[in-house]
């Protein structure tokens, strides 16, 4: 296959919904525009769903659990459709890097050496569990009977997801993943922003052996598709990944049917540097933490905490490695940085940065405006002289803007670390393991790095704390949202 370039992009072909095993376009006929992040042109028309597209594929998918093929497979055969959409993802991985690359905006480097190994390694992760969701034999009293008591597994039923564009293919599996190992049948709605790889896995999704009606995908805003899904009687759970404010919505709209809800919502995640940490590893930690993906990570390390001894040193430092960061164009395999999402993020990115600069009156040591003047690119950028209650060390920006704030002790750290309505990670760089493990145990985050930081494996559950979400996504943990515990009493009589 060609590299793409930004001038040869890729083809785009898919662009409709995929219902019941076919492609078919909204109902109304609208569509809404794809863009290419890196140049801000429109690359594809995708359709742009409402209510009747979405009662389509929630009844697609309700037969299909009832009465279709799926209901009747064993879980050792489900398991085979998931190591076959793996082995897939594998085969076409390229084709995917280029199309997340195109519609993303993220650099190639990153979606070959991450998302697409991910996303292969997540649905095989989960293929593994299908034929493994066993009960328990439950050793009940036996004054009252001579009774057997066991538990199964079995689905939730219906799950609509709904998913973000930071890591479009990677949230997809995070999705599907768990959920068709517990044998459910899913509508999936991708971002508006970035529907196209969704697309293209779920063609390969029809290839690996699905039936019909077991993966939909259903495209368009989360204001109409999004919350059609939401509200539906049909859909039994809802399995969100975005902004909390859209999750406090949904939990509003989803309460008359009392659907389940998963979330993954944001962060303002610390990373807290003691003065005896290796200063060079905790400053590469520090650029992955917040710069990766553009800052667009819901566990990016967008408040840092360094001890006062060591701070000036250390801001010099991440200074000098943030300027050195190669951003632009994403098809390039020697870019670190490449463009944010949309405009829309574009905008918000740069409105923090004025927030951080004039109301906060922080101090802007690097960066702190856009790059170049094509495309929706945004220099790394770092605020020194931050107090906790700033608003850029309270709210999400979701960009690549770190704050760096001072700390006197441990007590002093964790209270400041925990002071913030969010509680996704947090990480810890020092090689005294009394110290980490004082971090690890104090601050009230899912997730806890040390000496490291965007570690992820599919085994590895993830999920926040308080704002940040509730339940768990990835590893054993993710099971228990795709599942039903039902409980069996059998009465053997007298003996
Ligand atoms: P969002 O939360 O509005 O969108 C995420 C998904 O939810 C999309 O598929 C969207 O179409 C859908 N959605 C939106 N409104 C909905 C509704 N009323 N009912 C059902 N579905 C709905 O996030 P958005 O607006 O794209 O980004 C805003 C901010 O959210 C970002 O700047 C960032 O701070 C945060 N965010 C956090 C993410 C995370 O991974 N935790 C991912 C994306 C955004
Ligand atoms: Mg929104």
């Amino acid at each position: 296959m060609t590299p793409a370039t930004l001038a040869n992009p890729p083809k785009v072909k898919l662009t409709k919904n995929l219902i019941n095993g076919e492609w078919c376009d909204a109902a109304s006929g609208r569509t809404l525009e794809a863009f290419n992040p890196a140049t801000g042109e429109v690359i594809a028309h995708v359709a742009a769903s409402e209510e009747i597209d979405v009662d389509r594929a929630v009844e697609a998918a309700r037969s299909a659990l009832e009465h279709g093929p799926w209901s009747k497979m064993s879980a050792r055969d489900r398991g085979k459709c998931l190591y076959k959409l793996a082995e897939l993802v594998e085969t076409h991985a390229e084709e995917l890097a280029m199309l997340e690359v195109l519609n993303n905006g993220k650099p190639i480097g990153e979606v070959r050496a991450a998302d697409v190994p991910l996303v292969a390694e997540t649905y095989r992760y989960y293929a593994g569990w299908a034929d493994k969701i066993t009960g328990d034999t439950i050793p009940v009293d036996r004054t009252m009977g001579n009774f057997f008591c066991y538990t199964k597994r079995e689905p939730v039923g219906v799950c609509g997801q709904i998913i973000p564009w930071n890591f479009p293919m990677l949230m997809m599996a995070w999705k599907w993943g768990p959920a068709l190992a517990c044998g459910n049948t899913v509508v999936l709605k991708p971002a508006e922003q970035t529907p196209l790889t969704a697309l293209r896995i779920g063609e390969l999704a029809m290839e690996a052996g699905f039936p019909p009606g077991v993966i939909n995908i259903v495209n368009g805003y989360g204001e109409t598709a999004g919350d059609a899904i939401v509200k539906h009687p049909g859909v039994d759970k809802i399995a969100f990944t975005g902004e909390y404010k859209t999750a406090q919505i949904i939990s509003r709209n989803a309460a008359d049917t009392l659907k389940r809800l998963t979330f993954e919502l944001g962060g303002k995640s610390p990373s807290v540097v003691f003065a005896d940490a290796d200063i060079d590893k905790a400053v590469q930690g520090a650029m992955t933490g917040i710069f990766f993906n553009q800052g667009e990570v819901c566990c990016a390390s967008s408040r840092l905490f360094v001890e006062e001894s060591v701070h000036d040193q250390f801001v010099e430092k991440f200074k000098t490695a943030a300027e050195k960061r190669k951003i632009g164009d994403p098809f390039d395999t020697g870019t670190e940085q490449g463009a944010q999402v949309s405009r829309e993020q574009f905008d918000k990115v740069l409105s923090y940065i004025d927030i951080g600069k004039n109301e906060d009156n922080a101090t802007c040591v690097t960066g702190g405006a856009r790059h170049g003047d094509n495309g929706w690119f945004v220099k790394p950028t770092i605020f020194s002289d931050v107090r906790n209650d700033m608003r850029i060390a309270q709210e999400e920006i979701f960009g690549p803007v770190c704050s760096v704030l001072k700390f006197r002790d441990m007590d002093d750290v964790i209270k400041q670390a925990n002071t913030t309505m969010y509680g996704l990670a947090a990480a810890v760089w020092t090689k005294d393991m009394t110290k980490a493990f004082a971090i690890a145990d104090g601050v009230r985050a899912g997730t806890v790095w040390v000496n490291c930081y965007n570690t992820f494996d599919p085994a590895a559950p993830f999920g926040g704390y308080k704002f940040s979400g509730h339940g768990r996504e990835n590893g054993k943990d993710a099971l228990n949202a795709y599942s039903e515990v039902k409980t069996v009493w059998v009465n053997l009589g007298k003996r």
